[in-house]
């Protein structure tokens, strides 16, 4: 494909857009925070899962001459996997601040920038019936998935804090597990979006958005 098309096929995409350096380094950090935060509860739900590993404090005490019961074992195991917790906490502390920043970055980005004037515009274009009304359709439904994961992440951080700062906040123990329950439910929310996103953006790079995953490295500047 000579210059030319490839120029073509980039000015056809809706997704081709500009996206500030603030943006881009926001994007990239919740990446890997987020991508911590997910595979601290991986290695809790599994490694370090406390029920898992009673069997094996007791079998390792047993070689030196100790024996203990479950509940002493367990004592243990869970320590291990309350250490992870707090990696997780940490994690999430970055989330809650990421979520802050992003907010912020939407004040402060230029008017064309903000997913506000983005969504507004393309609903407009969306009414206007014309023959690119599938593609403003697509292109809406993957910015509202944008405001819904804003949201789930929103949820998170607040049950989150809630579980971190429950005893300082004198939440009983009824309002604690409800927090637990939810956030726990979020989660699977989470996994939906990342795994949505991801063959999104594999597919979109693959047809007919090419450029769309470097847009999100080198902002598309270049481009008129
Ligand atoms: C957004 C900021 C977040 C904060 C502040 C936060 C904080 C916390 C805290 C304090 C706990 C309790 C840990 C304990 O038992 O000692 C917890 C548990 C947990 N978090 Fe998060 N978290 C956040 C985001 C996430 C995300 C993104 C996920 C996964 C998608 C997640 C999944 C979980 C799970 C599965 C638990 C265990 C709940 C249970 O024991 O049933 N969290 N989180
Ligand atoms: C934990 C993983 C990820 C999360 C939570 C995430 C989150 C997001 C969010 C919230 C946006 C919208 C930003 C906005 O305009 O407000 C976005 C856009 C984007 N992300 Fe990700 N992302 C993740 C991983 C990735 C990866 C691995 C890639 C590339 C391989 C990627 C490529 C993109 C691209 C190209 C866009 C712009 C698409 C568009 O204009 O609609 N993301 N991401």
């Amino acid at each position: 494909m000579d210059q030319k098309n490839i120029t073509q096929g980039i000015e056809s995409s809706l997704f081709i857009q500009k996206h500030s350096a603030l943006i881009r380094i926001w994007h990239w950090t919740t990446f890997l925070v987020l991508s911590a935060s997910l595979i601290t509860v991986l290695i809790n739900s599994t490694i370090l899962n406390p029920r898992d590993n009673i069997g094996l404090v007791q079998n390792q005490l047993k070689g030196k001459g100790v024996t203990v019961s479950e509940e002493q074992a367990f004592a243990v195991s869970h320590e291990y996997e309350d250490k992870m917790w707090n990696v997780h906490k940490l994690l999430g502390f970055g989330l809650a601040f990421l979520l802050l920043s992003r907010v912020l970055i939407e004040l402060l980005q230029p008017d064309e920038e903000k997913i506000r004037t983005r969504i507004k515009n393309a609903m407009g274009r969306f009414k206007l019936n014309d023959e690119n009304k599938a593609k403003y359709r697509h292109f809406l439904n993957v910015k509202r998935l944008y405001l819904l994961f804003y949201l789930i992440l929103l949820l998170m951080a607040l049950t989150g804090l809630g579980l971190a700062f429950g005893r300082e906040l004198g939440f009983n123990r009824q309002l604690h597990n409800t927090l637990k329950t939810i956030h726990s439910v979020l989660q699977y929310f989470m996994y939906a979006f990342v795994l949505i996103h991801l063959v999104g953006v594999f597919f979109a790079e693959n047809s007919k958005d090419r450029g769309i995953v470097s847009g999100m490295i080198n902002g598309n500047y270049s481009i008129k």
